[in-house]
């Protein structure tokens, strides 16, 4: 399957707000994750069985690690991700995790795990791979 793009001001926020102040997002804005514990972005993907690549591009205009825990319908899939500081708000770049997906609807959900919350999130990018092997770069 081809890669699919999911803007994450179109997905579930919970303890967050879409904003568009910091230029350089793609669609019409980006998620500022309350800065807490648990806030988090959950993307509702279709998806075949198996594991796909997917890629948060982000922002973190602070010098902390602003760390992600990834879980796909509830399950653990990819813990404790660094997200570094970008340089600026409006210097994005992307992190690939792999998760397992499932046929059907996959609830990817990036959750804060630190009191400052997440870093700035534009879009995630879901491809499935057939290849189980490679690690993520
Ligand atoms: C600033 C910045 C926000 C960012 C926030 C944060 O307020 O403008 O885009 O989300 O810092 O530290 O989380």
């Amino acid at each position: 399957a081809a890669p699919t793009d999911y803007q994450a001001e179109d997905a579930t926020i919970s303890q967050g707000v879409v904003e568009s102040n910091h230029a350089g997002f793609t669609g019409t804005g980006f998620v500022n994750y309350d800065n807490l514990v648990g806030s988090y972005v959950e993307w509702t993907v279709s998806a075949p069985a198996g594991p796909a690549d997917v890629t948060l591009r982000y922002a973190n205009g602070t010098a902390a690690n602003r760390p992600l825990d990834w879980t796909v319908n509830g399950q653990a899939g990819a813990v404790g991700i660094t997200y570094p500081g970008t340089g600026a708000w409006t210097t994005w770049q992307t992190k690939t995790v792999r998760l397992q997906l499932v046929a059907g609807v996959n609830k990817i959900r990036a959750r804060a795990t630190t009191a400052d919350g997440g870093p700035n999130a534009d879009r995630l990018t879901v491809n499935p791979t057939t290849n189980d092997t490679n690690p993520p770069s």
